[in-house]
């Protein structure tokens, strides 16, 4: 059994349904602070919070887990920066009590969600492995410090992990049935759908003034669906070579945040205002990613395109529309 801690989550729960899809049996284990039951489509549920120790062994010693998937975190970069002590609880202290637990049961596998927030500003353009790692929030020093206690887990205990560095996740499964319902929402593509939906008076763009052709941000958006693919072929990798590692996850193409608008206006058939505001700070101009390592170790490559990424997310969130209307 695989357990996926923050698997009623955005992307824990389309890996959750892909990975039963593939014939993996899988328990959820989510506190629903940010995430939802009704996402969890199959499989074993567990709520439980991994800041509670004795409901984490009691999910280890009711459950033959072979692997653990880790998705469970707070992922909001402006929210470190004012409060860095939830995001040091819950990203680094509550996963040393996953990784003692796993230890102390004999679990020896993990996939862990990181991301490309460990890179800080890009120094060049595909962004690989070896850039340096110099994070500008505390998200990203959260996730850059589990990154480093997995690889003393590996060295003092032999255990094996794949940290997966995302690049910005989007899109939503083909089968209509979970997509992105983040609150508050802050990711570019909901918002800029939303404003299509005519639920929210504009599109805010935070900084047009970017050493970029149009002066907006460029990200890296990759699909929801090619994200947990990796987490299947991550899965498989440890399990076949016994070795740990680390990799990027994009599609080493990028878009900024007018581009993204315009395709929105394209495919929604729907028109919306934009409305400029500062920068954030910390957000650095572009990042893109080099995939190839993903590509080498996993023989993973992103399968779909900006187009998919848009359709897939406009239909998710017209049935969120609807449903939202008829509560
Ligand atoms: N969305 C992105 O673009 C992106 C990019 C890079 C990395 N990541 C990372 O990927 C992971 C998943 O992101 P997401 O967008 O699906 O976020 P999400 O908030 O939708 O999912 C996280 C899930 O973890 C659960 N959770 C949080 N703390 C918990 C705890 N202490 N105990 C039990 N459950 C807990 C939440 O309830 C939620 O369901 C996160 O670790 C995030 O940092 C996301």
């Amino acid at each position: 059994m695989i357990l996926i801690v923050g698997g009623a989550g955005y992307i824990g729960s389309h890996t959750n349904k892909l990975l039963r899809e593939r014939g993996y049996r899988t328990a959820v284990f989510d506190n629903l602070v940010h995430g939802h039951r009704e996402f969890v489509k199959g499989g074993g549920f567990i709520q439980g919070d991994l800041s509670d120790r004795e409901q984490v062994r009691l999910c280890f010693a009711g459950n033959p887990i072979e692997a653990v998937m880790h998705f469970g975190a707070f992922a909001y970069v402006g929210e470190s920066v004012a409060d860095p002590a939830k995001y040091y609880r819950n990203n680094v202290a509550n996963t040393l009590t996953l990784l003692e637990t796993m230890q102390e049961f004999g679990v020896k596998h993990l996939v862990f969600s990181s991301s490309c927030a460990v890179y800080g500003h890009a120094e060049a353009i595909p962004l690989t492995e070896e850039h340096p790692l110099r994070p500008l929030s505390p998200y990203g020093r959260s996730k850059l410090m589990i990154e480093e206690i997995l690889a003393d887990y590996d060295r003092a205990y032999g255990m094996k992990s794949m940290s997966l560095r995302y690049f910005n996740a989007a899109g939503a499964d083909a089968g209509g049935e979970i997509g992105e319902r983040h609150l508050p929402e802050t990711h570019l593509i909901p918002l800029a759908i939303q404003a299509a939906l005519d639920r929210r008076r504009s599109l805010v763009i935070h900084g047009t003034d970017y050493p970029t052709p149009d002066g907006t941000c460029i990200r890296d958006y990759i699909h929801v669906t090619d994200l947990a693919e990796a987490h299947c072929k991550a899965l498989e990798y440890l399990k076949r070579t016994g070795q740990s590692g680390f990799c990027n996850l994009g599609t080493g193409k990028g878009a900024s945040v007018k581009e993204i608008a315009t395709l929105v206006r394209e495919i929604s058939g729907k028109d919306f205002p934009s409305a400029e505001a500062e920068p954030r700070p910390g957000d650095p101009p572009v990042l893109v990613a080099d995939y190839r390592k993903a590509q080498e170790l996993l023989g993973w490559r992103p399968e779909r395109d900006m187009g998919e990424i848009i359709l897939t997310a406009w239909a998710w969130h017209s049935k969120e529309r609807d449903r939202e209307e008829n509560i």
